[in-house]
């Protein structure tokens, strides 16, 4: 499920194709028209790429029904979030209990929430970096699978900081996906 650019999509689906993680992606999900994560899933030859629009449902709850209902009729044994910026509702975490995966900005429990590139930068720490956790109701606080730290430079921009934690990201979630899948 993505929202945005997609960059972890596609560094997801890339290790996919060079076989280096087992896994296969049946759907992406965007709340979003135009999500470039769509064009890119659309390239990859994922077999359902679906922009579903929460104007088309009467709430939360409701939109993520019609999201459950699409991947557990694709038999999907993983929900991935990658840049999905939308919160989900109590029912649909419970639904896929240590089955939905998620990617944040910083190294959790450090700066939780919408803006943690934002909030590091604020805080002038150091060191941040990025975390692979499961999903539970309490937000950025489930399990961590995987973490990844780079450094805090001097002049550093939202921009500058965001990427450098990017790349990590593309090193970490691809691989946290291969062994989830291949756990016996
Ligand atoms: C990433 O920085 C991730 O940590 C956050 O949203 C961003 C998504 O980036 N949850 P992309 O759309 O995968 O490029």
């Amino acid at each position: 499920m993505a929202s945005g650019k997609g960059s972890n999509l596609k560094v997801i689906l890339k290790a996919i194709a060079r076989g280096e993680c087992a896994a296969q992606v049946e759907v992406v999900i965007c709340n979003k028209a135009d999500a470039k994560a769509l064009n890119i899933a659309k390239d990859a030859g994922v077999p359902q790429v679906l922009f579903i629009n929460p104007k088309d449902y009467e709430d939360r709850e409701a939109y993520d029904i019609a999201c459950a209902e699409v991947i557990q009729s694709a038999g999907c044994v993983l929900i991935v979030l990658a840049g999905y910026m939308r919160i989900l509702s109590k029912a649909f975490i419970q639904a896929f209990p240590d089955q939905i995966i998620n990617i944040h900005p910083s190294l959790l429990p450090a700066f939780k929430g919408a803006d943690a590139v934002g909030e590091a930068l604020k805080a002038g720490v150091k060191v941040s970096g990025c975390t692979v956790h499961y999903v539970t109701l309490e937000l950025d606080s489930g399990e961590v699978l995987e973490q990844a730290s780079v450094p805090i430079l001097a002049g550093d921009t939202w921009h500058s900081l965001h990427q450098r934690i990017q790349e990590k990201e593309h090193s970490i979630y691809p691989s946290v996906i291969h062994r989830l899948i291949t756990k016996v």
